[in-house]
């Protein structure tokens, strides 16, 4: 029983007044040394029962009168008691007993409350001031474990923020392996077509070379000579070198495409996760949105047609790669919206003030209970495992940060519009690092 010990602590077994003493006993009593922190003593019955309370002012506006003590000083102590005295036993919870006394206090406090045991028998009495300080102790405790958790939870939540950005991560990557995939492809096959065209080369070469020898030595025989002839003759046919320009300045400019696309896609990548320096990087967000696309274009492509409408935008000053993050998590929400094949329409442009982005799809849509949810921490109505529902909780902290807006507009089986509002003017210092 902790809470009755916790109530038990402020008890003060002062003893009792009996309803037959006098008014003056009382005064002696109230004025000795031992009771000078009470405002008040308890008056019990025989039976150990609380019957009233006498309190030290009642007594001070008798003594105060003119005569006040001789008038009324042998009269016995009902005449100024309380007889409905604060009587809270002791098995109470600290926090009921605040509460039961707090409820029933009279202002100015000039009483204590009596406490009694299971069976109301009279125990001691206990002072308001001691309850109070018994209250904000405990106050105080509970505000450190408040305290405490606030910390864990700050950590859990870097914790989280960190995985999401891990599993962001690696969604990226696998997008952009598939991305590689796909021209590595072509042009290691573009390589071994080659490789097999230029076989018939070297042997056209190498059979003219040994001609060429035997031309210009006077040893060389007639049928030695005649064999080099036949030999490169059959070569030549079989090299074809007039027919294999056409196929061979192909296979080299697809190749070189190709060569081009991979390194376009990790010039796309180096953008993407390029470590953010300060706030004051000047972007043209075209930039990141064209970044964004070549990283969610394997988990887009079977789902939409993307339309891009990007306005001409002055530089803003923000952090790419999490500006990145938040039009990745756009788009993969818009496009994970979609049932079968639908459209995202992106369009960006600026006023004086700000530059703007929208990410609008034609999918499923939201119902108002889903809209009004979506920005909560775990908010998700994927499956579990496919997602953890702090992709727009993360991109509306790091909007935020920016000094920016997210805004949504959604309705249930047409669509849903996101809008992203960023300030021209340098915002306030990014408290989020990369
Ligand atoms: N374009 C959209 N169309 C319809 N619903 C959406 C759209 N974008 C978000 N939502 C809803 O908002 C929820 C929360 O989105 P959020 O990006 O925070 O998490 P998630 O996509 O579920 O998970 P994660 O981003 O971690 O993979 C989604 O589960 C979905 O119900
Ligand atoms: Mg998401």
């Amino acid at each position: 029983m902790i809470a009755a010990s916790a109530l038990s602590r402020l008890l003060k077994p002062v003893a009792p007044l009996l309803p037959t003493m006098s008014i003056s006993d009382v005064a002696d009593r109230l004025l000795t040394p031992e009771h000078k922190a009470f405002l008040s003593l308890p008056v019990v019955d025989a039976a150990e029962r609380p019957v009233g309370l006498v309190s030290r002012s009642k007594l001070q506006d008798i003594f105060m009168q003119r005569f006040g003590r001789d008038l009324r000083g042998r009269h016995p102590i009902h005449e100024v008691m309380n007889p409905a005295p604060l009587v809270v036993s002791l098995d109470t919870s600290l926090d009921n007993a605040a509460k039961q006394i707090t409820g029933q206090l009279q202002y100015p406090i000039t009483e204590d409350f009596i406490l009694v045991d299971a069976a109301g028998r009279y125990r001691g009495i206990g002072t308001v001031l001691d309850l109070l300080k018994a209250m904000e102790a405990r106050i105080a405790q509970r505000n450190a474990v408040l305290r405490k958790a606030l910390v864990d939870l700050k950590e859990s939540q870097t914790q989280l923020v960190q995985s999401e950005k891990m599993a962001s991560l690696g969604q990226m990557v696998a997008g952009v392996a598939h991305e590689l995939n796909t021209p590595l492809g072509y042009v290691k096959n573009n390589v071994e077509l080659l490789r097999e065209l230029s076989a018939p080369l070297f042997l056209l070469a190498e059979t003219q070379a040994t001609l060429a020898d035997c031309l210009n030595d006077p040893a060389c025989s007639e049928t030695d000579l005649a064999q080099a002839l036949e030999q490169a003759a059959s070569a030549r046919e079989q090299a074809a070198p007039e027919l294999l320009v056409e196929d061979l300045s192909q296979l080299f400019s697809d190749t070189l495409y190709g060569l081009g696309q991979i390194a376009e896609l990790v010039v796309g990548l180096k953008d993407f996760a390029r470590l953010d320096r300060a706030m004051s990087e000047e972007v043209d967000l075209n930039d990141c949105i064209r970044s964004a696309l070549v990283i969610a274009r394997n988990s887009i492509k079977d789902k939409a047609e993307v339309v891009s409408q990007l306005g001409e935008l002055p530089r803003i000053a923000c952090a790419p790669s999490q500006i990145n993050q938040v039009l990745l998590n756009l788009l993969t929400n818009a496009a994970q919206a979609i049932d079968g094949f639908g459209q995202i329409q992106l369009k960006t442009w600026a006023d004086e003030a700000a530059v703007f982005v929208s990410v609008q799809d034609n999918g499923r849509g939201m119902p108002p209970e889903v809209l009004a949810r979506i920005f909560d921490p775990f908010f998700t109505t994927k499956p579990v495992g496919q997602g953890t529902g702090l992709g727009l909780s993360i991109s509306f902290k790091i909007i935020q940060d920016h000094g920016g807006l997210i805004r949504v507009a959604s309705e249930p089986g047409r669509g849903t519009r996101f809008l992203l509002r960023l300030p021209r003017a340098q915002a306030a210092e990014l408290k989020w690092s990369a």
